[in-house]
């Protein structure tokens, strides 16, 4: 049952052209497609015919016109095999019947309020047809949509639009015809009565591209940011990669029901409109930063991943961890880089590092997949960029554009794997990066240990490196991989050194390549304080003896604003550490004036980036904390712990937050722009200090910053600080919101999120009333993750409760999803992917949930796969 890399065979067959004809019917759809096929080459001779398929309901089938008889045929709803079919080219029909309607999964066909949409990654196009639905298999596509003119007056596919009329009996069609080669994961439909908004786009190559973005009716005004977007994506893509639109037309459509974020199907990407929708009444900061992120992410796959695709599914990085590295670089062209490497880096060390230290690591490339659904993760898709950032940093920024034109060049149409990506940049680099490829291969964080010495007398600086990786499920031997060390030295002046090494002028950048590397600097004059991992160069996590003095030092000085960030963190996350202990022992956590001061810094009014003084005014995160201690976590010490710190941070600065609060209040009207949303950033991040503890005064600021908010970014976030404390102006800003902005489903989702988010001890209850609630709708995945997600992903104290209550919930949760929504159960289980290092009472408690589920009868494959992964020892 399982899938290996290993076994990778080409297909027998191959699929030039797929002609699709779809009657629309809301409970019996049919699909007649007419597939042209011929033996492959490099497949076996003499092999039977299998299509994948699933749920599916054969009505008839013909070869070059000849009806097939049952017997000829071995049919289930889940394949179809032709024993014997002509050692030829030839044509295969195939219909269908499928109901949408009933298609609760949200894969293959199905309707979204009324529109019908498709979802076809990885595997749904075998909902809508029995096919090869695999990704090496690339056809050209022809599809006739006719439906109900009145229901679906709009008709979409992937491609251009060749011929529309009508049907007869109120219906009418539509043919797309799709010139670019595809395999069937990238095959879109879309019908429905919907709203368009419709702009132009002129590529470098004169080329007019008409663009649509799609939304329920009424919702047109918010659509205005998602084609800015699609524009500033396009024009991005032209000028940092070369790479040009390739179709007359370029749609987006939001729909309600989705299980992911986004899909980028050729020419017709399909969203979650929750990525889609922003207006200044409805819309926060980071819904436009988000929304912006994510049009580019799927507007880029149309390089990297449509024209090139993926081989098979265990090459999924090569599109995503590729994609998401673009999405980055463009999000910190567009706004401010340390911003987003900060955000970026916050992002992959609590949800990867946390994956990569638990049941669920898995490489980058993963060699062995049940669920390929379950594989969408923060591994393949974050750290899946941070390889490809290393790669860039290793082999330098021309290198690395000259390897992706390569790439480009050469393997434009084809489904490729990681070596003939690789190959490209071995080839412009003249590198061997057979060593560079077990990032791919080996799952786990590594850890350095950097131990450092200044001899004054021969004026050296020598930095002792020491790589390991901790094994982890499957894999129990690790070897060395090539770390990217960007470094500075920095003088008591505040500036870097020259860098000499063996007499030569050396770095910024150096690989460590073996177990142990020594690097001795020469020529120092002085003691310098050595900055390391600048802008997070690898992603490792780094264990050093610097000493606190020296990284307060580098948090004022650095000259690589991403190291003035991460030394300040390292001390709080090292003081935060020592707090645990003390909270667990009954002791009071000592103070940390110097901490003190040095997040003062992002209060002073001469700092200019607010968005980046945010970033320094906000302490590790409590999922921080557990992954730095890694065993026996109590998050209700780390609550404790990082609280007092909260409090006394607000009894020293004050003075200084309250000066800074004011000083950031809104004046003008809203604006989305990167430096407002950065004030605004900042703004809370001093009310958040200011209510730490559930101090009296910051309430009340919290309160009056709600209610007289302009704009919805001060209104939730004001919500969000109150939500933290039990206190009546919390239940009446909650109160409040539910009334103003409680029949949008988005903005109940905002509302959902802050509740299931609170660390208090009702929060269990209250999450169970409102999935009772009438806004609550276990169908629609937003609404499940906004509130059960945010309860088991987002909430360490109260998921974590010790009563076991809060496992036992999700768990529920997820039996109750697991026929109707696999894909989303499955995810819900992330909750539990650090289990494994809780303290004793709590880890028997989450494992006996975790038993529970796994003892269920009529598992789906993705629950299954979840559950055996994160029992297993
Ligand atoms: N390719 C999409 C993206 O990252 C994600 C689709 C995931 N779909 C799934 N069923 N797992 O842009
Ligand atoms: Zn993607």
């Amino acid at each position: 049952r399982p899938v290996r890399l290993a076994e990778y065979r080409p297909s027998d067959f191959l699929i030039d052209a797929v002609e699709l004809d779809v009657m629309l019917d809301p409970t019996a759809t049919r699909v007649t497609a007419r597939l042209r096929l011929r033996p492959n080459p490099a497949g076996r001779d003499n092999a039977a015919l299998t299509l994948d398929g699933d749920d599916l309901n054969l009505v008839s089938a013909a070869i070059d016109g000849d009806p097939l008889r049952v017997d000829d045929l071995d049919v289930s709803p889940s394949s179809l095999t032709i024993a014997n079919p002509p050692r030829r080219p030839f044509e295969l029909t195939v219909t269908t019947l499928v109901d949408p309607s009933a298609n609760t999964k949200l894969m293959g066909l199905y309707r979204s309020n009324g529109a019908y949409c498709t979802q076809c990654e990885a595997e749904g196009f075998r909902r809508i047809t029995y096919f090869l639905d695999r990704p090496d298999v690339l056809a050209v596509y022809t599809i006739r949509i006719e439906g109900s003119e009145a229901e679906n007056p709009v008709l979409l596919s992937n491609g251009n639009l060749v011929e529309t009329g009508a049907a007869g009996e109120g219906r009418h069609f539509a043919v797309w015809h799709d010139p670019h080669p595809k395999p069937s994961y990238l095959f879109a439909l879309v019908a429905g009565d919907l709203g368009v908004v419709e702009d132009q786009f002129v590529t470098m190559g004169g080329r007019k591209v008409t663009l649509k973005v799609f939304v329920e009716h009424g919702k047109e005004d918010r659509a205005v940011h998602a084609m800015e977007s699609i524009k500033a994506s396009m024009r991005w893509d032209e000028e940092a990669f070369g790479r040009e639109y390739d179709l007359d037309v370029f749609m987006v459509v939001a729909v309600s029901y989705f299980n992911m974020g986004a899909m980028e199907n050729k020419g017709l990407n399909v969203f979650n409109d929750k990525y889609v929708l922003a207006s200044p009444e409805t819309a926060t900061d980071g819904d436009y930063a988000n929304i912006e992120a994510i049009i580019a992410h799927e507007y880029f796959h149309n390089w990297t991943g449509n024209r090139i695709t993926c081989r098979d599914w265990f090459q999924l990085c090569l599109k995503e961890g590729l994609t998401v590295f673009r999405d980055q670089e463009f999000t910190a062209d567009m706004r401010s880089r340390p911003v987003k490497r900060i955000s970026d880096v916050r992002g992959l060390r609590s949800v990867q590092f946390a994956e990569d230290a638990g049941p669920l690591a898995h490489p980058v490339r993963p060699e062995v997949y049940a669920e390929i659904n379950n594989f969408y993760t923060p591994t393949v898709y974050e750290k899946g960029a941070e390889v490809i950032r290393m790669l860039k940093t290793w082999i330098g920024g021309d290198a690395f554009r000259a390897g992706m034109d390569l790439y480009f060049d050469r393997h434009d149409g084809q489904a490729c794997t990681i070596e003939q990506f690789i190959a490209c940049f071995a080839e412009v680099s003249g590198r061997d990066f057979s060593q560079f490829l077990r990032w791919y291969s080996q799952a786990g964080t590594p850890e350095v240990r950097i131990a450092t010495a200044y001899d004054a007398e021969a004026r050296t600086f020598t930095l002792d490196a020491a790589q390991s990786t901790p094994a982890t499920p499957g894999q129990h031997t690790k070897l060395p991989v090539v770390i990217p060390l960007a470094l500075g030295l920095v003088g008591p002046d505040g500036r870097d050194m020259p860098l000499v090494v063996g007499g030569a002028p050396a770095g910024p950048v150096f690989a460590l390549t073996d177990e142990t590397t020594r690097i001795v600097f020469e020529n120092v004059e002085q003691r310098p304080a050595p900055s390391l991992f600048r802008n997070f160069s690898a992603p490792v996590k780094v264990v050093s003896d610097i000493a606190d003095d020296d990284l307060l030092f580098l948090a004022a000085h650095d000259s690589d604003p991403f190291n003035r960030w991460q030394a300040a963190q390292t001390v709080a996350l090292r003081h935060l550490v020592a707090s645990v202990a003390a909270v667990r022992s009954g002791r009071e956590p000592a103070d940390e004036p110097r901490l003190a001061e040095a997040l003062s810094r992002a209060f002073d009014p001469a700092e200019s980036d607010c968005a980046y003084a945010a970033q320094i005014a906000a302490l590790p995160s409590e999922g921080d904390v557990a992954r730095e201690l890694g065993e026996d976590v109590d998050p209700d010490a780390i609550h404790a712990a990082r609280g007092f710190l909260k409090s006394a941070m607000r009894r020293r600065l004050g003075p200084q937050l309250l000066a800074a609060y004011e000083r950031l209040a809104e004046t003008g009207p809203y604006s989305p722009d990167a430096a407002s949303a950065g004030r605004r950033a900042l703004k809370v991040a001093a009310l958040d200090l200011l209510a730490a503890g559930g101090e009296r005064d910051g309430i009340a600021r919290a309160h009056a910053l709600y209610s007289g908010a302009r704009n919805m970014t001060d209104r939730v976030m004001a919500l969000q600080v109150l939500s933290l404390h039990a206190s009546p102006e919390r239940e009446d800003a909650l109160a409040d919101f539910a009334r103003v902005y409680g029949q949008d489903p988005l903005l109940l989702d905002k509302w959902f999120v802050i509740q299931a988010s609170a660390p208090l001890p009702d929060t269990i209850d209250r999450v169970e009333t409102l999935m009772a609630s009438p806004g609550f709708d276990i169908r629609n995945p937003n609404r499940v993750r906004s509130l059960i997600g945010t309860f088991g992903a987002g909430n360490p104290t109260q998921f974590n409760r010790p009563d076991g209550r809060g496992y036992a919930f999700v768990a529920g949760v997820v039996a109750e999803l697991n026929a109707s929504n696999p894909q989303v159960a499955a995810r819900l289980l992330g909750a539990f992917r650090t289990w494994r290092s809780l303290e004793p009472q709590r880890r028997g408690k989450a494992e006996a949930a975790l038993r529970g589920l796994a003892d269920m009868p009529r598992l789906s494959a993705d629950v299954a796969d979840i559950v055996r992964r994160a029992l297993a020892a």
